[in-house]
């Protein structure tokens, strides 16, 4: 087991589930980006009577823990999907209730995320968010933006369709000059720079991809659980990556392709 490996198994209970599951997981074949559709807040909510919000609000657990089991598995990249361009159409009160929790995420977890050399980093078209919520994410990418552990970024007001017309408009105003191919999209896209997921988990049982990264899940494998987002917890991402690693990837060939020539 390697030194990373051996710092998180300590912290756990060695009789644990999530121990257990630590000790199937094979170091050298870790996604080096997840992608997660956080879904279910919700049913959750309403499972348990309580107003929709309270399961937002629930749901900020689960996003603590996956980003500090993503940092403790040296996972290069976290990637969370928060807000879609389609979720203005919720009540007011449920967006500025997301929005205000968003805000104090940031202002209570920043130094946490920081004191664990994550660098926090957001996509989606940010420009059109409330100036408040700006503020405090752009904070939160300058104070982290020399650590060089886990990247967590997180999608607001995203849409892979529009992050798609995005990057095309970009490349029509710097005045492409010829045919434009896979490459020019992608380096105007806001991932640009970013590994491809090579996980994509969707929480709530739901079999879509609503409108996430469309043109870098291309590859990813897509694991979808029954946990609804405000239960997610480290098991439950430990149980995705042993998931990935059963799988056998292929990228179109016909054979399986080693962790190593695959990148
Ligand atoms: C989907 O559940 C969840 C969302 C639209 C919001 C997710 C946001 C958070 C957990 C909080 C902010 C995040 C960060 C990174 C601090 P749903 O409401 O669609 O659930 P349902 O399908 O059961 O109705």
């Amino acid at each position: 087991m390697n030194q990373l490996f051996k710092e998180f198994e300590d912290k756990l209970d060695p009789s644990s589930r999530e121990a257990e599951l630590l000790s199937s997981i094979d170091p050298d074949k870790l996604p080096r980006h997840i992608a997660i559709i956080m879904d279910g807040n919700g049913r959750w909510a309403k499972q348990r009577h309580l107003p929709r919000v309270a399961g937002h609000r629930s749901g900020i657990e689960s996003v603590r823990a996956v980003v500090e089991t993503a940092a403790r598995l040296s996972i290069p990249v976290l990637t969370l999907y928060a807000f879609s361009a389609e979720n203005w159409k919720r009540p007011r009160e449920e967006i500025s209730t997301l929005m205000d929790l968003l805000k104090e995420y940031i202002q209570k977890e920043l130094d946490t995320i920081h004191r664990n050399n994550i660098r926090f980093l957001t996509i989606g078209r940010i420009h059109e968010l409330p100036a408040s919520v700006k503020t405090a994410l752009s904070a939160a990418e300058m104070q982290t933006r020399d650590n060089t552990g886990t990247k967590m970024v997180v999608a607001l007001n995203y849409s892979g369709r529009l992050e798609l017309v995005d990057s095309f408009n970009s490349l029509l105003e710097k005045g492409v000059d010829h045919p434009i191919g896979e490459k020019d999209i992608d380096s105007r896209l806001y991932t640009v720079g970013l590994p491809e997921p090579d996980l994509l988990i969707r929480t709530s049982g739901e079999m879509r991809v609503s409108n996430f990264l469309l043109w870098q899940i291309a590859y990813a494998e897509i694991v979808v659980t029954e946990v609804l987002w405000p239960d997610f917890r480290e098991r439950h991402l430990l149980e995705a990556v042993l998931e990935f690693q059963r799988r056998e990837r292929r990228y179109g060939g016909i054979r399986s392709v080693t962790f190593e020539s695959a990148r």
